[in-house]
């Protein structure tokens, strides 16, 4: 008879943990967020790869942190197409110049704005909802 009892327990679990994990995956509204890369922003993310990037900033929080988090520097009020152009250009400080040409300029901005498109990365704009997932303000 208990071993009939643990059996159910651990088949309501395995069934929950089913359940769960087919609703994670197929949340359209989730889905819909994932990457697209247009041309333009793919030959920008080598750009960014061949420039190491990555290795002083972040995307969601990993990388190097040497400078900040790029995620939603594309739609950062005062920020933008034309400052990251001038910071990739010019450098500052502690962010070396890259004197790249006009069109790779636009590419790697391009990468950026579709790195921008996937959600917002500052945890602070995260809320919890009941069953624990995190709903962001974005997507309210
Ligand atoms: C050696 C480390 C380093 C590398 C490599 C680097 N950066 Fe930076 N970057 C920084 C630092 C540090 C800052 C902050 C500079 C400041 O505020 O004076 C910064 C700032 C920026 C900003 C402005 C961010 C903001 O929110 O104000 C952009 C955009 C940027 N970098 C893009 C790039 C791109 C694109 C590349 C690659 C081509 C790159 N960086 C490579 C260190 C780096």
């Amino acid at each position: 008879m208990r071993f009939v009892v643990k059996i159910s327990i651990l088949l309501v679990l395995v069934c929950s943990f089913a359940m769960y994990s087919v609703h994670l995956y197929t949340d359209t509204k989730l889905l819909k967020k994932s990457t697209r890369l247009t041309d333009a922003a793919f030959e920008g993310k080598m750009i960014w790869q061949q420039n190491n990037c990555q290795s002083c900033h972040q995307f969601y929080g990993l990388g190097g942190y040497l400078g900040p988090d790029l995620t939603n520097v594309y739609s950062t009020k005062d920020k933008g197409t034309g400052y990251i152009g001038i910071m990739v250009q010019n450098g500052s400080i502690t962010m070396p110049a890259y004197k790249m040409s006009k069109t790779e300029i636009e590419k790697v901005t391009e990468f950026l704005r579709c790195m921008d498109e996937t959600g917002k990365a500052d945890p602070r704009t995260f809320k919890a909802t009941e069953t624990g997932n995190i709903t962001r303000e974005d997507e309210q």
